[in-house]
């Protein structure tokens, strides 16, 4: 598959990925799980490529959960070492490439290295106008909308946010998303039909794509045949099939 298949009048704006399957990947060639990570990262740039190149504005990928704190605290330190090293290595590119990098989830407990590495890249690429890269690193949702409820009280309680003002638009600029819109696509790799607590506010009228495939092995034909899938469905958003066909 590529990418002259592909309608050029339909292209997703968004799209969110859960990059998994990498420990699976190394086991099955009898390596250690930080090798299908340290692979993973030719899939990242895989994807970013191809997004970049068929015009979608912004995407999002599953870096780092929550719940990824509780592996063991050899792999933690290897993802970040992993992380630190992709950024260094890669924001050249990035940026001559017009990548602009950002970054969502519960950064502030991230090591500090990373947190530098991270603020150098996002403020070196922040006049970028080419695809967004949305890094969620120590992200879940729960996590997310505990933070926006809290912070919605805290403002309704000193008196800054009206409780009447409380609709979907405002719990949306809560979330850390806020500047972004909904993505229209979510991939998931491995063979996992899950969600995963990620983007679950966001997801709500998004397509789900899932493929076997195992992340290190997720390259620019699959990411475009992922996109020829979502083209291939009728997004109804709650309405008939007629009243979309008459629009
Ligand atoms: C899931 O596979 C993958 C991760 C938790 C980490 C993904 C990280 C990368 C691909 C590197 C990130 C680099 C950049 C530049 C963003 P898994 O370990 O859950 O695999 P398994 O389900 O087979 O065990």
């Amino acid at each position: 598959m590529n990418d002259l298949y592909l309608d050029k009048e339909n292209i997703p704006k968004h799209v969110a990925i859960i990059m998994d399957g990498n420990g699976r990947w190394a086991k099955q060639k009898g390596e250690m799980r930080i090798f299908g990570h340290t692979n993973g990262v030719e899939s990242v740039r895989a994807s970013l490529t191809a997004a970049g190149e068929i015009g979608i504005k912004y995407l999002t990928l599953y870096a780092f959960s929550t719940e990824n704190w509780n592996r063991p605290k050899e792999e933690v330190a290897a993802l970040m070492d992993l992380l630190v090293k992709a950024i260094y290595d890669e924001v050249e590119e990035l940026n001559e490439k017009g990548v602009k990098l950002d970054t969502i989830g519960n950064t502030n407990i991230l090591p500090d290295s990373c947190q530098v590495a991270l603020k150098e890249a996002k403020e070196r690429t922040k006049n970028n106008s080419g695809i967004t890269l949305i890094l969620a690193l120590s992200y879940s949702s729960r996590w997310e909308i505990a933070q926006a409820i809290k912070k919605m009280a805290g403002e309704a309680k000193d008196g800054s946010l009206s409780v009447e003002a409380i609709n979907e638009d405002l719990i949306s600029s809560y979330l850390s998303t806020a500047n972004y819109p909904d993505p229209e696509l979510l991939i998931r790799t491995s063979g996992e039909n899950r969600v995963s607590n990620f983007l679950m506010w966001q997801l709500a009228y998004t397509e789900l794509y899932f493929t076997k495939t195992l992340w290190p092995d997720f390259k620019k034909e699959h990411f475009y045949k992922a996109i020829k899938d979502y083209q291939e469905r009728e997004r109804r958003f709650g309405k008939t099939s007629e009243q979309i066909t008459d629009e």
